[in-house]
């Protein structure tokens, strides 16, 4: 995040609350392939980016916490002893926080903080992990309580599980928390462990375009999904006793399934497990056609068989089907909206934007935004100059 706004964040901090805090740096992240998958207990290939939330926090010797959003210049202030959901929705996932922090049994004094950042909202790069796990990291530094980096990532999901009511897995906190500069993070949801995968996209780049829709389904037919995948897991089992998730399956258990939906359902996740594993092997040796493949079979999947892709997310991938400096494309994060993600050649990318842009806003009448991803670290403490 640029340097000036930080300046804006702290100086409204000491505007507002006539005191010092600390600042904390939470990144966005984005996720090359294995989607809707860590909550079936499987693999994912995150990184954390360089696009962020900065929170200022401090303590206020008060039963209270007052909260700013810079972004959207709102206050929302609450009791530590009465957390009840707000009307302004980005409160939630920080009200959701310090439930967690009281349910694990620590004691969470009053607090002020101004937050605010540049990772797009609504656009599946996961600013609402950035902001819970900020705050956790925050609040763990302020008030001593030493929280390692896992138990921050899982309380931050439980938070927006059970506060926000998104029924997530762990992917985006995880990636939030261990995210390494450089390094994409091959993580394991089974035994919640992961291991870095140092990456050369050669003459290639990551690059995200954005469709600038949100569609309105998306928090709701995502725990849909959740359910659907629970219940082909309690068919197959009648079966094979031994599965617990659809980590565990192969295509040829499906066949105790006959509704074709939840066999889809199925199919898909069983088949994304294993182009995460496979993909990640192809980045490793430097085969970036192999894993740009990879990214349309998993598009297509997720667009026709899992359903959660949406007619803008389709036609900035159907755009790059042809395009022989475009190695891979697909929609990323649950869905409905949001981004695709895609390998470029850096040398084409403005000839590209332009020729899409164009494309894209005759046929939707709406404006697409390509960004540039860099790979960094997770959250993190940040130092504040007041100069
Ligand atoms: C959202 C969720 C993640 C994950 C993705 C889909 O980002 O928060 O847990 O399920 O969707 O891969």
């Amino acid at each position: 995040m640029d340097w000036s706004k930080l300046q804006s964040i702290h100086h409204k901090f000491i505007e507002l609350y006539n005191s010092n805090p600390i600042a904390v740096r939470s990144p966005g992240r984005i996720n090359l392939i294995g989607e809707h998958t860590d909550y079936n207990q499987g693999f994912v290939l995150p990184a954390a980016i360089d696009r962020e939330i900065t929170l200022c926090i401090g303590l206020n010797q008060s039963a209270s916490c007052n909260l700013f959003s810079w972004d959207l210049q709102e206050h929302h202030s609450f009791k530590m002893d009465k957390l009840v959901p707000s009307q302004r929705n980005w409160a939630n996932y920080i009200i959701g926080v310090v439930q967690q922090l009281q349910l694990h049994g620590h004691e969470v004094t009053g607090f002020d903080c101004v937050f605010g950042g540049d990772i797009p909202i609504g656009a599946g790069l996961s600013s609402s992990a950035a902001l819970e796990c900020g705050m956790a990291f925050g609040l763990s530094n302020l008030l001593g309580l030493n929280l390692s980096k896992i138990e921050i990532a899982r309380l931050s999901q439980a938070a927006e599980n059970d506060f926000v009511g998104m029924q997530c897995g762990l992917m985006d906190q995880y990636a939030n928390m261990f995210g390494k500069e450089g390094k994409l993070i091959q993580l394991d949801c089974r035994t919640e462990t992961h291991e870095e995968i140092a990456v050369d996209l050669k003459e290639y780049g990551l690059w995200l375009f954005n469709t600038n829709v949100k569609h309105q389904l998306d928090d709701s037919e995502y725990n849909v999904r959740r359910r659907e995948c629970e219940a082909g897991v309690k068919l197959i089992r009648r079966k094979f006793h031994q599965v617990s998730s659809l980590r565990d399956c192969e295509l040829s258990m499906l066949t105790n399934i006959e509704d074709t939906t939840l066999k889809n359902r199925c199919q898909f996740v069983i088949e994304e497990n294993a182009r995460v594993v496979e993909g990640s092997k192809d980045l490793q040796c430097g085969d970036l056609q192999g894993f740009g493949q990879k990214m349309y079979l998993s598009h297509h999947g997720l667009s026709k068989m899992y359903q959660v892709s949406c007619p803008e997310l389709d036609l900035l991938v159907e755009y790059t089907r042809d395009e022989p400096s475009i190695l891979g494309a697909r929609m990323m994060g649950g869905g409905f909206g949001g981004c695709t993600i895609n390998l470029i050649d850096q040398e084409n990318v403005e000839s590209i934007n332009s020729k899409y842009s164009a494309a894209y806003f005759h046929a939707t009448g709406k404006r697409m935004s390509i960004y540039p991803v860099n790979i960094a670290n997770g959250t993190s403490l940040t130092a504040l100059n007041l100069n």
